[in-house]
């Protein structure tokens, strides 16, 4: 099997600009991997050390049993689709999908076959006499794609290649790279900048932040159990809320913003009380937050002033002055709030997450993180 293997690797440019620091990776074979980051975290950085267009100033990269980083792109087997593709304009679409494997001398017959499988699955089987100028943006994205999955390599790689597309188209090509790779089962790793992207194509997420990763774990794990401050305010929409508290190591409870105190289960409380500091950051997803309705047992509950609210159709968001801090709850859209009113909100238990105040670290820590 072709594992991909990233041991230690760190890349800085010749500016002095360390783009990857200390990256260490297992991306086993095979896997939807999605690496996801703001803008200059290093994401396209590491596409093109993997496909060999960047050296990496120390560290190694092995795919399967063999040591890469030091190979001629060539000889990698990896194909890569960039963000801005380009087809042949005077070329049909079966001209631009046979391209890559008439060059390697592939014989004719086998061509033809690759390209009507191809083109079948792409849904542009239609299409082969058309040039590129005669088709849709979506059609031509998904010629890109078919013209780089021809080839049968060990790993595709695809650096943000639906940011030119409009949302709707989005979200079909979403659902095509999906379903391609459920199909051929080829290791794939998908570069965004889109958490929604990265949440709903990835199996594996591998989020980035100044060349470095902070997390990897299913979309699943790096939403409910984020490792840090970083991924849980990366991941969601609105983000996580994170609210400065002060743990009481004497009778185990925390002061909350606007001065309410609230008692964590034993569990969490024996956690903050080995993590031993006063400053903690509570995380509350803004989804887990209920209007209080008085006869709640335990779990945590807050007053504040509704300042603004945000009808969403389905869901209406309720940003709350809390003590000075804003916290945003997501809630029905029936739900009825109004701006200057007063509000008391509760969240479960369970869906209250805590974090370091000075390293922004979870506690305790996620494995995997
Ligand atoms: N050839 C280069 N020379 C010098 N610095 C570079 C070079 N390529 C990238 N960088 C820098 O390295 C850092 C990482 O860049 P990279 O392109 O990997 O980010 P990215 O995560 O892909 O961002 P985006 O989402 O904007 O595409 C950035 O600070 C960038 O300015
Ligand atoms: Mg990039």
């Amino acid at each position: 099997m072709s594992d991909i293997r990233f041991s230690r690797i760190s890349k800085t440019f010749g500016n002095g600009v360390e783009a990857v620091l200390d990256f260490s990776l297992v991306i086993p074979s095979p896997t939807l991997a999605v690496l996801v980051g703001p803008s200059g975290c290093g994401k396209t950085t590491v596409l093109r050390l993997l496909a060999g267009l960047e050296d990496p100033t120390s560290g190694e990269i092995w795919l399967g049993d063999t040591r890469i980083d030091a190979l001629e792109p060539r000889k990698r087997d990896i194909a890569m689709v960039f963000q801005s593709y380009a087809l042949f304009p005077h070329m049909t679409v079966g001209e631009n999908l046979s391209f890559g494997l008439s060059l390697r001398k592939t014989p004719k017959q086998d061509i033809n076959t690759r390209v009507e499988e191809i083109a079948k699955k792409l849904d542009i089987a239609g299409l082969l006499q058309r040039k590129p100028g005669e088709l849709s943006g979506g059609q031509r994205q998904r010629v890109a794609l078919g013209r780089a999955i021809i080839r049968e390599p060990k790993v595709y790689l695809f650096d943000e290649p639906l940011s030119s597309l409009d949302a709707k188209l989005r979200m079909s090509m979403r659902y095509m790279i999906k379903k391609l790779y459920n199909e051929v089962r080829t290791t794939t790793i998908y570069v965004t900048h889109d958490q929604v992207e990265a949440m709903t194509i990835g199996e594996l997420l591998i989020v980035m932040q100044g060349g470095k990763i902070h997390q990897v774990g299913t979309p699943e794990e790096c939403y409910h159990r984020p490792g840090d401050t970083f991924v849980a305010s990366f991941l969601g929409s609105p983000p996580m809320n994170l609210l400065e508290a002060a743990f009481d190591e004497s009778d185990g409870w925390l002061s909350m913003p606007g001065g309410e105190r609230y008692e964590p289960k034993q569990a969490y409380a024996a956690l903050l009380r080995r993590h031993g500091r006063r400053s903690v950051i509570v995380g509350i997803r803004p989804e887990d937050i209920k209007p209080a309705q008085g006869d709640e047992h335990g779990g945590l509950c807050m007053k504040g002033a509704v300042v603004l609210t945000e009808p969403l159709g389905y869901e209406k968001l309720v940003h709350i002055s809390i003590g000075g801090a804003e916290v945003i709850a997501k809630s029905h859209s029936g739900f009825a709030v109004e701006a200057g009113g007063a509000m008391r909100i509760s969240v479960d238990d369970s869906n209250v997450h805590f974090f370091s105040a000075e390293t922004g670290r979870a506690i305790p820590e996620q494995a995997g993180a």
